[in-house]
């Protein structure tokens, strides 16, 4: 979401990790110098033998770069399709109950329910047939309400909320090449939806605590529903996990939010009005609902009778998603972040091995294990800080009576340990080959202002409104305490007036990365998310609409591939085994500075992907393909 909840979601106040030394001088040079003085420095040891690899190697895409773009249309680069499938309203193919769009947005909240959901985010391919026929298992971050329903926001009702709730979660749908084109299966025996009504398993520490008991579930274990699902990741063992991320808007707080209501950015009065006919979103009434959002959720995309799982040892955060590596001794190590201004990194360290046997064999693989929150020194190293109840400040003297009580109270917990704040951390992904761990810092023009965190090492520009990716490798496993860490890139514009906005892009300028991805040759596809109430103007003037680039992380340089229709946002990227196939999620074309649309005029900005008078634009899912057939990017 391009949402910029941040003037809402600043709610770190503590006064952990603020000391790093703004400037580092060998980081400097490391941050400007790229690659070339990355090998040669001492910052960076880890890379050195894979940068001289790489001189030699050959070029990891060959495609030519596009320009930046401001039409209402996705552009690619010569040589290749782009074709947009699996819209807002599709019917996700439930047989026997397959409701048509309705283009004036009049669809039901039943009708809704079946069909595919609004503003698609993380997105990947379960195969069932090789690069033939597959799954495609996506997010649907949030409603624009303004589009949701006939009228907009006027005469709010049960039914709107219902609509509005529908139209949130997970998407599972069948997909399959035929004559050369990729088309939905409808009906298919996995298509389905998973929404914010829909029943959830918590399991883990914080299931059952007292924290996570509600009025309409007194055992605290079943949650109704996932909400503002952004980024996603295929595990090992076969699942989908999906982040909950921005929870808190949903919720009204009324006039008297306690501590742990502020920490976590609850406010008198959210931003969706679900209170207003749906009870257990009155957080005054009813307090403790709010801690059953801002789970990583675990669906097994193969199994429609399995309900999903919310993994709390995963630790409570406004998600942005979680990703998993794989120990030498075969532990799942899943690492996310927290995407709000001054929040933190995490690393979740299980204590099994993953068990041959795919989903139903690891089903409690992520209820048991440590996790850890980081911190980034100064000196290009970092620390993984254990999250275990007993050890250091995470007492009950503190305020943590258990293990749950810290995994429901992550952010107090990392005040505490003197975590790392950071610049609103998005994706993450991990290379195939190196094994460094890449995050997206999307940016936080709050970095630096008066009464918050100054500059840090990791974080070191002030009011960072371009944004940057770190990366870091673990010291001997993945499951190591320490690491080592820098920048691959600090977003931006040469051109830009202001020092810090003018950033060290080797390549095709962006701003605002959010979406990031390996694929398996180790090209990095960055994604980016400039709020619409940004574009166009000042900082990003040349900047265009929200794009999606290449980067080969052995030279930096980074080349422009996609760039989407007007006021977009590009969210979300799987391939097919083959990688001849990529699939890309348009999110919210045409949306407002408001980000709610004006009913009477929903083709204001897009117009996509229907491109005809009137129309009401559609997030969807884009399939790129090469015209010869070859692998993407090559
Ligand atoms: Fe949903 Fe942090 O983007
Ligand atoms: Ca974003
Ligand atoms: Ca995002």
């Amino acid at each position: 979401m391009s949402k910029d909840f941040e003037q809402m979601e600043s709610s770190n106040d503590s006064t952990n990790a603020t000391i790093h030394a703004v400037s580092d001088p060998a980081r400097r040079v490391f941050v400007q110098g790229g690659m070339a003085a990355l090998a040669t420095g001492v910052l960076a040891p880890w890379l050195t033998g894979y940068a001289t690899s790489a001189q030699a190697a050959q070029p990891l895409f060959t495609f030519k770069s596009i320009p930046t773009a401001m039409t209402d249309a996705v552009v690619v680069p010569d040589g290749y399709t782009a074709e947009a499938i699996a819209p807002w309203g599709e019917p996700v193919g439930i047989a026997g109950n397959m409701p048509a769009f309705k283009a004036d947005a009049s669809n039901n909240a039943a009708e809704q329910a079946a069909q595919v959901g609004m503003h698609h985010d993380g997105i990947h391919y379960y195969p069932l047939d090789g690069s033939r026929r597959g799954l495609l298992v996506f997010n649907n971050e949030y409603t624009d309400d303004g589009l949701l329903h006939p009228g907009g926001m006027a005469n709010w009702s049960a039914e709107k909320v219902r609509k509005s709730q529908a139209a949130h979660g997970v998407t599972v749908i069948e997909i399959e090449a035929r004559d050369g084109r990729w088309q939905m299966v409808q009906p298919s025996r996995f298509a389905r939806r998973h929404t914010a009504a829909s029943p959830f398993t918590l399991q883990g520490p914080a299931a059952g605590h007292s924290l996570m008991r509600t009025a309409a579930d007194p055992a605290g274990r079943t949650v109704l529903g996932t909400l503002n699902n952004c980024a996603s990741s295929k595990t090992p063992w076969g699942t989908y996990l999906s982040g909950e991320e921005n929870f808190m808007n949903y919720f009204d707080g009324g006039d008297a939010l306690d501590p742990h209501q502020r920490r976590w950015g609850l406010r008198k009065t959210g931003f969706y009005r679900w209170p207003l006919h749906d009870e257990r979103f009155n957080a005054v009434k009813h307090p403790n609902e709010s801690n059953r959002f801002g789970w990583v959720v675990e669906i097994d995309p193969m199994d429609p009778t399995a309900t999903p799982i919310k993994r709390t040892a995963l630790g409570r955060a406004a998600h942005e998603g979680a990703w998993v590596a794989v120990t030498k001794d075969h532990r799942a190590v899943v690492y996310s972040g927290e995407d709000a201004r001054f929040e933190y990194i995490y690393k979740f360290v299980s204590r099994d091995p993953i068990a041959p046997g795919g989903a139903k064999a690891n089903r409690e693989l992520l209820d048991r294990g440590t996790l850890h929150v980081a911190r980034f020194d100064e000196d290009g190293t970092g620390r993984w800080l254990p999250m275990v109840h007993g050890q250091g400040p995470l007492t009950a003297a503190n305020g943590f009576a258990d293990q749950g009580e810290i995994l429901i109270k992550t952010r107090q917990a990392s005040d505490l340990l003197g975590a790392t704040k950071m610049d609103r951390p998005e994706w993450i992904a991990i290379h195939p080959q190196t094994g460094e761990i890449y995050c997206t810092l999307t940016h936080n023009s709050a970095r630096g202002a008066k009464d918050m965190p100054a500059t840090d090492a990791a974080n070191p520009r002030q009011d960072n409104v371009m944004g940057h990716i770190i990366r870091w490798k673990e010291a001997a496993d993945f499951d190591a305490p320490t690491f080592t860490w820098n920048h691959l890139v600090l977003a931006g514009d040469p051109a830009a007036t202001r020092a810090e906005a003018k950033g060290n892009i080797k390549g095709d300028i962006f701003a605002c990365p959010d979406g990031i991805a390996f694929d398996a040759r180790g090209v990095l596809w960055i994604q980016t998310d400039v709020s619409a109430s940004a574009m166009y103007k000042g900082k990003m003037e040349r900047i265009g609409n929200n794009q999606m680039l290449a980067c080969d992380p052995r030279t930096g340089e980074i080349r422009r591939f996609l760039t989407g229709p007007t006021n977009c946002e590009i969210t979300g990227l799987t391939w097919t085994p083959d990688y001849r196939t990529m699939f890309v999620n348009i999110q919210h074309p045409g949306e407002t500075p408001s980000e709610r649309s004006d009913p009477e005029q929903p083709d204001r900005y897009s117009r996509w992907p229907g491109n005809t008078a009137g129309a009401r634009p559609r997030s969807a899912t884009v399939v790129i393909r090469k015209r010869d057939g070859g692998v993407i990017g090559i």
